[in-house]
């Protein structure tokens, strides 16, 4: 794809962070452009839950500023950063579904919450995203009978339902089999492909990460330390920061 098309989507410029003297980001400053995956890989507990979570107004920085397309969601009332968020999807590390409803119910949640549906729109609204993620026709299951693999699916179905501009997809794979993984990679791209999304993906899984970068972006002493094209990535010399995170040579 061509990036750099146009000004940046999402914009971090600068941002400080802090829990009390535990310093998370000094100076975290990167673009996201229209239409682009951005994988994010870092050590754990380096901030990448807290950046997108910075993102979506959850956590809000010390200095520095985030923007989304012209508006900074780091000036904004929590009212205004709200209407942002329905734009910006964030599938959570655990798909936390609720275990008393339905999988139709668990997707229609957001879809009732949200916008003036009929029912039968909310029905086909829902028999769609079930099929985007591999899993049609199980509208009546409860998630008892669903396995992990399964259950995170069901999270997806239910983030993308309303067809966000944005996915912050937050170690989408981890505790996966290599089956799952690849669908996860899949729909990632179809959403790209199909939904012209942009999408944020966390993860450590390199096989899902190569599939699905367009850019890679590391973090590591306190900001973006390294970003790069994925087919720069190959090229790095020996020894970069980046080349050394992926082959487990950095220390974190
Ligand atoms: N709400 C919070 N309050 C205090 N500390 C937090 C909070 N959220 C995250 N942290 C701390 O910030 C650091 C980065 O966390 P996180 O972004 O979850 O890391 P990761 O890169 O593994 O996603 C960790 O040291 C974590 O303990
Ligand atoms: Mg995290």
């Amino acid at each position: 794809m061509t990036l750099h098309a146009g000004p940046p989507l999402i914009r971090f410029e600068g941002v400080a962070k802090a829990f009390g003297r535990n310093v998370i980001f000094s100076d975290l400053t990167i673009d996201v452009f229209n239409g682009e995956n951005l994988v994010i890989m870092g050590g754990s507990g380096t901030g990448k839950s807290v950046m997108l979570k910075c993102l979506i107004g959850l956590l809000t920085p010390e200095s520095g500023s985030i923007w989304y397309r012209d508006e900074e969601i780091t000036a904004m009332t929590e009212v205004e950063q709200i209407q942002v968020r329905r734009h910006i999807a964030y599938v959570f590390q655990q798909a936390a579904l609720f275990d008393s409803m339905t999988v139709y119910e668990n997707i229609a949640y957001p879809l009732r919450a949200h916008l003036k549906l009929t029912e039968d729109e909310i029905g086909e609204r829902v028999a769609l995203n079930l099929a985007r993620v591999g899993m049609p026709d199980t509208e009546q299951l409860m998630p008892a009978q669903l396995s992990g693999g399964m259950r995170k699916r069901i999270g997806l179905a239910r983030a993308i339902a309303l067809e966000p501009e944005v996915i912050l997809w937050d170690e989408p794979t981890t505790g996966l089999d290599p089956s799952n993984t690849r669908r996860i990679a899949e729909l990632i791209l179809k959403m790209q492909a199909e939904l012209k999304c942009t999408s944020l993906v966390v993860t450590h899984d390199m096989t899902a990460a190569m599939l699905v970068a367009d850019r890679v972006a590391l973090v590591y002493d306190r900001k973006i330390a390294s970003v790069l094209p994925k087919e720069r990535l190959a090229a790095e010399p020996p020894g970069s920061l980046i080349k050394s995170f992926v082959e487990g040579t950095l220390d974190l």
